[in-house]
């Protein structure tokens, strides 16, 4: 039987449109997530599988070449188990058209007027960029539950999530920026951090040299992470 929601963008429906992803799930599938950046559709498939053959569930396609839409629904369909984000949203047209060609999750930079209204209902998790305890104090009173602490490292990295604790303990953080291997298992350490993200799994010029021996093995050691 056909789903009420069936040819239906999930923003449009998502009161009948049981979401695919639940944030929970999200954060228990996925201690480590890639940041990619893929310029090329060819590369979608072999990048899914490497990700997955390392043991990562959860990755995140940024919104940063003309191919990424595409990139993501490929990288869907070479590992149909995988949980494909898109970021870099910047505005709720593009947030649409992620979910159109089902994204599981969003990620954004940061957080404008219109994105606050629109993201918080759209259907799937997102987690939005903050970067003070202003801005993720705003964040949840707007509506979000896990917030995208960027740039970590430039804005103050674990000495400062770790001073948010004290007066935000009900706020979790998924930081990413300039974050290495090295980093990840300190920031997964603080009690306010439910996961992490960066590229350095799979940069991009790995990805574009099909490095995909490297891609592996680096996500093997993200898995190992949580
Ligand atoms: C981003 O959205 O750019 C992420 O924070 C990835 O940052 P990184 O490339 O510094 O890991």
């Amino acid at each position: 039987m056909a789903l009420p929601c069936a040819g239906l963008p999930r923003w449009l429906n998502k009161d009948i449109c049981k979401m695919a992803v639940s944030m929970t799930e999200l954060v228990e599938a996925a201690s480590v997530i890639p940041v990619l950046t893929v310029g090329e559709v060819s590369q979608a498939a072999p990048l899914a599988k490497a990700l997955k053959a390392g043991g990562l569930r959860v990755v995140e396609m940024t919104w940063r070449t003309e191919a990424a839409l595409e990139v993501m629904q490929a990288m869907k369909s070479a590992e149909p188990d995988l949980i494909v984000g898109m970021g870099t949203i910047r505005t709720p047209d593009q947030a649409r058209a992620s979910m159109d060609a089902g994204a599981d999750f969003l990620v954004s930079p940061g957080l404008t007027p219109s994105l606050s209204s629109f993201l918080p209902s759209c259907g799937v998790p997102v987690l939005p960029g903050v970067a003070t305890a202003g801005e993720a104090m705003s964040a949840v009173e707007a509506g979000f539950e896990v917030l995208k602490f960027f740039p970590a490292e430039q804005a103050g990295g674990r000495s400062y999530l770790k001073s948010l604790y004290g007066p935000l303990p009900d706020i979790r953080f998924c930081p990413t920026g300039s974050i290495s291997a090295e980093m990840a298992t300190d920031y997964l350490a603080l009690p306010n951090v439910v996961c992490v993200g960066g590229s350095w799994i799979a940069t991009k010029a790995m990805v574009e040299e099909g490095d995909w021996a490297t891609i592996e093995a680096n996500a093997r050691l993200a898995a190992a992470m949580g």
